[in-house]
């Protein structure tokens, strides 16, 4: 398999990722309840790296969402494939995503999630690709937005493969 080509480095990622921590950390302060929910797969390793530069006392809870079929266009048809283990009634969520790319998928989450009754519901987001948007998502957090590119790597997938990438790359035509 070629190997993608770097578009942001583990160096780049990091730096970012750390930031992000200290910004939800002081925004946080006053959260007696705070639930991150990665959302999987794509958002594993981003929310591993996150979570350990966020200083407050926070639970994890996963929620497994598919948009795409097999390859790079989304279906529009959003699934959830796990939920959450535990209610979220009066808690502070912050969802922790990969990429929003078209929006539908943390459009659908967002609704699904308020009819839960969270105190609060955020949403950071490691990378947005604002060329491919088709309804608006408010993302509170953002590490880097990209030009309309199919990228791969650290959590991301094409077809599966790549996930285990530290950097984010894009795949040669
Ligand atoms: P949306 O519903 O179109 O915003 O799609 C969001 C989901 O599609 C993300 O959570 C990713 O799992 C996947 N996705 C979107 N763009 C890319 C990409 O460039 N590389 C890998 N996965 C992507
Ligand atoms: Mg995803």
């Amino acid at each position: 398999m070629k190997k993608p080509t770097a578009l942001l480095s583990t160096e780049t990622l990091q730096a970012r990722v750390a930031e992000l921590g200290a910004e939800i950390t002081r925004d946080y302060q006053g959260s007696h309840d705070l639930v991150v929910v990665p959302i999987l797969k794509g958002s594993f390793l981003f929310a591993a790296d996150l979570i350990r530069r966020i200083e407050l006392d926070l639970s994890i809870e996963f929620l497994g969402l598919r948009s795409y079929g097999a390859g790079t266009e989304s279906s529009g048809v959003v699934q959830i494939t796990y939920d959450l283990t535990q209610p979220v009634v009066g808690r502070d969520v912050l969802i922790v995503e990969d990429i929003v790319d078209t929006g539908l998928s943390m459009r659908y989450l967002l609704e699904n999630l308020a009819t839960r009754q969270p105190r609060s519901v955020k949403l950071c987001s490691l990378l947005h690709k604002p060329a491919r948007s088709r309804v608006k998502v408010p993302i509170d957090y953002l590490g880097f937005t990209i030009e309309d590119r199919f990228v791969v790597g650290y959590g991301l997938d094409y077809a599966e493969k790549h996930r285990n990438l530290p950097y984010i790359g894009v795949l040669e035509e």
